[in-house]
């Protein structure tokens, strides 16, 4: 009986996920596509926005003292009940902003602030496979950083440049409404998790 109202209690709670885009360019398409995320975000979530702005760059001498900003990222990342990456596409694989940021959080080794965690994953290029290669190197690393990605569905987004207007603003409404479904799933994937 308790243990049947606890899991009313974990379905029932509000979802907080952490959004992540892996580029600090001011009119990035992809920090776009997260804020059209926030705004799209269904009522039972909520989706907080970090900005990889002052991460440093990683180096293991640090781990014993990391930098402040860095300590920030991996408590929101422990706060959060699941994660949804946005990532672009650089040279057929995740920018090193990103990879530096998911490094440091990763570690020192033991504390891992991305463990366990849900996530997903989308991301737009103005290339025509939209962030495809990117995306599955991506999903590579949370093999080790025993995260529980989510497969479907897959947002990738090309010729993004064509799909947003003079304000930075996604108005493509398919691409719209798989950023919709992809939250849905994030939920739903979130909670399944947490009441196995
Ligand atoms: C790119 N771009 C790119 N696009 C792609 O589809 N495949 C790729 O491999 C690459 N490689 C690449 C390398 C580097 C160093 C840069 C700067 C760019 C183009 C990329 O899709 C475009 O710049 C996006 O606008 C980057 O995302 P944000 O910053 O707009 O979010």
């Amino acid at each position: 009986m308790e243990k049947r109202a606890e899991t009313m209690e974990t379905m029932d709670k509000t979802i907080s996920i952490l959004g992540i885009a892996g580029s600090l360019r001011k009119d990035s398409f992809n920090k776009a596509l997260l804020r059209v995320a926030v705004e799209l975000v269904p009522e039972r979530a909520r989706l907080e926005v970090f900005d990889l702005d002052g991460i440093p760059l990683y180096n293991q001498d640090l781990d014993s003292q990391p930098p402040d900003r860095v300590k920030e990222f991996k408590k929101r990342i422990m706060a959060a009940d699941a994660i949804l990456i946005v990532t672009p596409e650089y040279n057929y694989s995740i920018p090193g902003v990103l990879k530096n940021a998911i490094d440091f959080a990763s570690r020192p080794y033991g504390d891992n602030a991305w463990n366990g965690k849900p996530v997903a994953v989308m991301g737009a290029s103005i290339g025509m496979l939209g962030t495809a290669r990117a995306q599955y190197h991506l999903r590579q690393s949370f093999v080790f950083l025993n995260m529980y990605p989510i497969n479907h569905p897959e947002v990738m987004v090309p010729f993004v440049e064509q799909k947003v207007d003079q304000n930075g603003r996604l108005t493509d409404d398919k691409t719209r409404n798989k950023i919709r479904e992809l939250l849905v799933a994030l939920i739903a994937w979130t909670k399944k998790i947490r009441s196995a």
